[in-house]
């Protein structure tokens, strides 16, 4: 490797895993059922893909321009794309949202290996003395250090993987962490669907229930369908500089896209039909996934393998989401202030940590600190959900679709005009109207004023 070689993903395969690891989240999992069942079932679903198609790929697209054809950590390929211009402030507020989010995805991530732990001790077989779950999960959230020492856990596995390096470290724990979360899926959703009365949650997933759908819902679906895509902060400007100059990244945008909605619709299958088959109901808001679903595990045969499986699929979701947010910040340590790789995974690691503690600790020793009337846990999932993330993704969209000049925008998508681009005129139109109105529509949604 030469001095000014970067490190990157080495292979189409590598780029595909490594951001669908990214993509496929807590988001995927533990939201998307709760969001699907609190509005609607199928007909969320409809909606949700419609976005994903219209919105989401384009705008996955446009980051993955601007990093491929800047080189660089979010920060800096704005520098270089629009060099004397203040855009570089939208690089920053990425590497902000992702350190926000990191802060609470990493308390959130921290409460699945617990209860994997939970499930290796047992707590979720039919045989041991049966325990509720509900207060399982408020006890546990009582004990301050556990949450914690999970959290920190977690943030330690994204760095360990960090350390060693795009290619090394993210592309190849990718290429085999996400092939066994779809096998993990897979069995949950066979499991699910061989339950009796589990066709009931089938129907509720894909039978279209339209009175359900109204402004609030379109604007959540379109929320929920970008913050799943990762679009937002910097994670795919930062993923998209590792990729290759001779990949097809409309390919790739346009299946990680479609695999992350199958994922979201695989979590929904291993949910739903299991929910509805020992009667009970899916529009339990975030506890589903903690609450709901363990319940369900004392109850099946076998619950305790599946338990154990379920949610050691959610963490490798989780870390390798956490993995791609710790990227956005490590990249822009070492690139702008050239520090050792390791040190830079360190000093950002060890801030989130000490301001996620916080976070985490705000479901039980500080559940009575209020800012602005909200826990801190939902100030930070506010200010970077809904403010930081469509910002994000609206000035991405309006600086390419406006102000970079689109001949290098057509010289980047189509590999400096090898491949054809055919779609290249509903791209641009996209990206210059239909997406900036829509984001904002969410912004504004998400701030209360429409
Ligand atoms: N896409 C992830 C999810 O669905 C969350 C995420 C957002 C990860 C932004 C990285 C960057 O859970």
């Amino acid at each position: 490797m030469n001095q000014n070689s970067r490190d990157g993903f080495s292979s189409r395969f590598g780029v595909f895993a490594a951001v669908i690891g990214s993509a496929v989240g807590l988001g995927n999992i533990w939201r998307f059922p709760y969001m699907a069942g609190e509005n609607g079932g199928a007909a969320f679903l409809i909606i949700y893909f419609a976005f994903v198609l219209i919105i989401g790929i384009p705008a996955m697209l446009s980051e993955f321009i601007i990093g491929r054809r800047g080189q660089s950590n979010s920060y800096g390929s704005f520098k270089k794309l629009a060099p004397k211009k203040p855009w570089y402030l939208v690089g920053l507020m990425g590497i902000l949202a992702a350190f926000v989010i990191l802060t609470f995805y990493s308390t959130i991530t921290g409460w699945t290996l617990e209860y994997v732990v939970l499930a290796v001790k047992d707590v979720f077989s039919s045989t041991t003395a049966v325990q509720d779950p509900k207060q399982v999960f408020e006890h546990f959230h009582t004990q301050a250090a556990r949450p914690l020492i999970w959290q920190l856990t977690t943030m330690f596995l994204a760095a360990v993987v960090i350390m060693f390096g795009v290619r090394k470290g993210i592309e190849s724990s990718a290429k085999v962490l996400m092939p066994l979360l779809f096998v993990f899926l897979v069995i949950l959703a066979v499991k699910a669907l061989t339950l009796p009365g589990s066709a009931e949650g089938l129907k509720f997933l894909f039978k279209p229930d339209f009175s359900k759908i109204n402004s609030d819902v379109l604007l959540a679906a379109l929320g929920q369908s970008v913050f799943s895509l990762s679009v937002g902060m910097g994670a795919l400007i930062t993923y998209g500089s590792y990729i290759k100059k001779d990949v097809n990244m409309s390919r790739t945008a346009f299946s990680v896209s479609i695999t992350d909605c199958i994922m979201a619709i695989l979590a929904g299958m291993a949910i739903f039909p299991a929910v509805y088959s020992f009667g009970m109901y899916p529009d339990q808001g975030p506890g589903l996934v903690f609450v709901v679903l363990p319940a369900i595990f004392q109850q099946m045969t076998g619950g305790v393998y599946f338990a154990l499986l379920f949610f050691v699929l959610v963490a490798i979701a989780g870390i390798t989401s956490i993995i791609s947010l710790l990227e956005v910040i490590v990249a822009y340590l070492v690139e702008e202030f050239k520090l050792k790789r390791v040190l830079a995974t360190t000093v950002a690691t060890t801030l989130a940590c000490a301001l996620g503690a916080f976070t985490t600790l705000s479901f039980g020793p500080l559940k009575h600190v209020q800012i602005f009337n909200k826990s801190i846990f939902d100030n930070s999932d506010f200010f970077a959900s809904n403010i930081l993330l469509p910002l994000g993704a609206l000035f991405v969209v309006v600086f390419l679709g406006w102000f970079y000049d689109i001949r290098q925008t057509k010289d980047e998508l189509s590999n400096q005009g090898t491949l054809k681009i055919r779609l290249f005129p509903v791209f641009m139109f996209i990206i210059r109207f239909i997406a900036p109105i829509a984001i904002l529509m969410v912004f504004l949604k998400g701030l209360g004023v429409v």
